[in-house]
């Protein structure tokens, strides 16, 4: 399974925000679209990512104030993504080893979408259970000859 078959089932949905936001306004729009992490575009170009881990561990554990600092200075810079050609466990070992919750989905240094841990591990467990069906009816088909 693809990347791109994954976002085909989920959607190609971005939301995205610019740099000169505040921490509060982009945790508003995660809250008010129920997502983890927000990808940070200007001019058609990929410039961070920003998520609710950044948040606790660069505000609020640095006792900053969400109000006043920008997301210019908290967002990732260095971003892990992938391919919409990028084979699903391509993924979860990039979600495994680099620690990193969401991967936004590049091609040709367009943003094409962004795939989370929980439709990789969605996707992971409905390839699983279609092997299991097919080695249960094929177990079951041979013992009945
Ligand atoms: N049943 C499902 O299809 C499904 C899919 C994904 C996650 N979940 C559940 O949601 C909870 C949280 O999920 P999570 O940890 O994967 O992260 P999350 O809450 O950030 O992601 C939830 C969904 O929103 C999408 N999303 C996240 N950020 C986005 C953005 N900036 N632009 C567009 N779409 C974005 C993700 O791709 C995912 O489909 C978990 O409990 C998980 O099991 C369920």
């Amino acid at each position: 399974m693809t990347v791109n078959q994954i976002l085909t089932e989920k959607g190609y949905d971005i939301h995205s925000i610019p740099s000169n936001i505040t921490v509060y306004e982009a945790l508003r729009i995660m809250g008010e679209r129920n997502i983890g992490a927000v990808l940070v575009i200007e001019d058609n170009l990929l410039k961070g990512i920003l998520s609710e881990r950044d948040y606790a561990r660069k505000v609020v554990l640095k006792n900053k104030a969400s109000k006043e600092t920008f997301v210019h200075e908290i967002m990732d810079e260095e971003i892990i993504s992938v391919h919409p050609n990028d084979d699903i466990y391509y993924c979860m070992d990039l979600i495994t080893n680099k620690r990193v919750r969401h991967l936004p989905v590049v091609e040709d240094s367009n943003v094409v979408g962004i795939v989370s841990i929980g439709d990789v591990v969605k996707s992971i467990i409905e390839l699983q259970k279609n092997t299991i069906d097919h080695l249960d009816s094929y177990i079951h088909g041979t013992k009945a000859k």
